[in-house]
């Protein structure tokens, strides 16, 4: 393999720490990402040399930092492969990009009697959204379920399609069992219909293939942190003719053309969905991010991954008792389980006095808990720089919790 793990562990404070006086083994990255010295650096440097608002100013600080701000945003669309830089636009997070979609789509297109649909693997971010907005529209809230591997039922799903779908929304993989859902069809099946798609990436960008032209995605939204840079900002990408005919979402400063008494125009994407001063070094952390990612190789990321992951669930499935979840044909990044008879809170706290960091619940994924009957699991989450050292520590630990409760 080409990629040099170490070198990468290195580029990461945090991961040299102790916790609970053992060395931190960080397996909750699908909850957020350690971030590597580069975007703490962009982020002390902004601060101590160029801080000021952005796109407002006739001053030199503000002149710097819209120019960095902005440099960001190509530096978004070439890692997502957008036509345009003015397609991307920053938002908190996923679920604040969402939330726009659901709203200014719905407002401009979703009328009383229309489909939309989701999955129920979806992140109550991608599911919740979606439902207010039936509610507000009087639309009907449709939902496609998935098989008892964790993979979508396309024959379900081509069955809700209708001349009354509206809009498709799902996420590419699931924060809960590691499906890799099958983007490219899934807009393929929408598009055919007539509808539009929404890809929540916020656990794919960082994992696997993240072309949004290659996609045909109309929108597609992710996370800051969950790829390695600061929380607080996201990303939505709309294609421009739909950014264009979408009414924005909140109103206030720089989303405006004219404000008179009588009446607002409005100004271009993006600044149309940007009201207000933004999180002016968050897209700057980001970039710096995705510079980092950048200058690996990111069929060796998916390839290093791809074998912590497979290496993972073999180690796991050796302890006596122990179910994943999610078997679904195509996987990355997650190891959901349970162990019979020990509940996944008290596994999750047990295992963080070794200093094995998981997360446990329902990961915000409640109808997936439903569909399995269960009410939660144990979630390791893996990223770049996990290596099977860390799954040795995990599997020792859990061995050690076991033993402790007399098991
Ligand atoms: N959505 C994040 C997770 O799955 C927080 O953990």
């Amino acid at each position: 393999m080409a990629i040099d793990i170490d070198k990468i562990r290195a580029d990461f404070p945090i991961l040299s720490t102790l916790v609970n006086g053992k060395p931190l083994v960080y397996l909750d990255n699908a909850a957020t990402t350690q971030k590597p010295r580069p975007v703490i650096e962009a982020i002390t440097d902004y601060y101590s040399s160029y801080n000021s608002n952005i796109h407002r100013g006739t001053h030199h600080l503000s002149n710097l930092a819209t120019e960095a701000h902005e440099a960001a945003r190509k530096t978004i669309q070439r890692y997502i492969n957008a036509e345009h830089a003015h397609e991307v636009i920053f938002t908190r997070g996923t679920t604040e990009a969402i939330n726009l979609v659901a709203f200014s789509f719905g407002e401009a297109f979703v009328n009383p009697g229309d489909d939309v649909i989701v999955t129920t693997m979806d992140h109550h971010s991608n599911f919740v959204p979606w439902q207010m907005m039936c509610e507000r529209r009087g639309a009907n809230f449709r939902v496609v379920p998935f098989d008892e591997n964790g993979d979508l039922r396309l024959d379900v799903y081509q069955n809700l399609l209708g001349e009354k779908t509206r809009i498709v929304a799902f996420n590419h993989v699931s924060n809960s069992l590691g499906t890799i859902n099958p983007a490219k069809k899934v807009i393929q099946m929408a598009h055919d219909a007539g509808a539009a798609v929404l890809v929540d990436a916020a656990q794919s960008v960082q994992h696997i293939e993240h072309d949004v032209r290659a996609l045909d995605a109309d929108f597609y939204a992710f996370s800051g942190h969950k790829i390695y840079g600061p929380t607080g900002i996201g990303v939505l990408y709309g294609k421009e003719a739909w950014l264009d005919a979408i009414p924005p979402y909140q109103g206030g400063g720089e989303m405006i053309d004219q404000v008179s008494i009588e009446r607002t125009t409005y100004n271009k994407p993006p600044f149309k969905f940007e009201a207000g001063t933004p999180n002016i070094v968050g897209p700057i952390g980001l970039a710096a991010a995705i510079d980092y990612l950048n200058g690996l190789d990111f069929a060796d990321i998916m390839a290093s991954e791809d074998s912590v992951l497979k290496y993972g669930r073999s180690r796991l499935l050796e302890i006596d008792g122990l179910t994943i979840y999610g078997n679904a044909q195509h996987r990355t990044s997650i190891l959901a389980f349970n162990i019979d008879g020990v509940h996944h809170y008290d596994l999750g706290t047990l295992l963080d006095t070794h200093g094995v960091a998981v997360r446990t619940g329902h990961h915000c994924t409640q109808p997936i808990m439903t569909a399995l009957q269960i009410d939660g699991t144990v979630r390791a989450s893996l990223a770049l720089y996990n290596t099977r050292d860390d799954i040795d520590a995990l599997v020792a630990a859990i061995r050690k919790v076991l033993k402790m409760l007399g098991r």
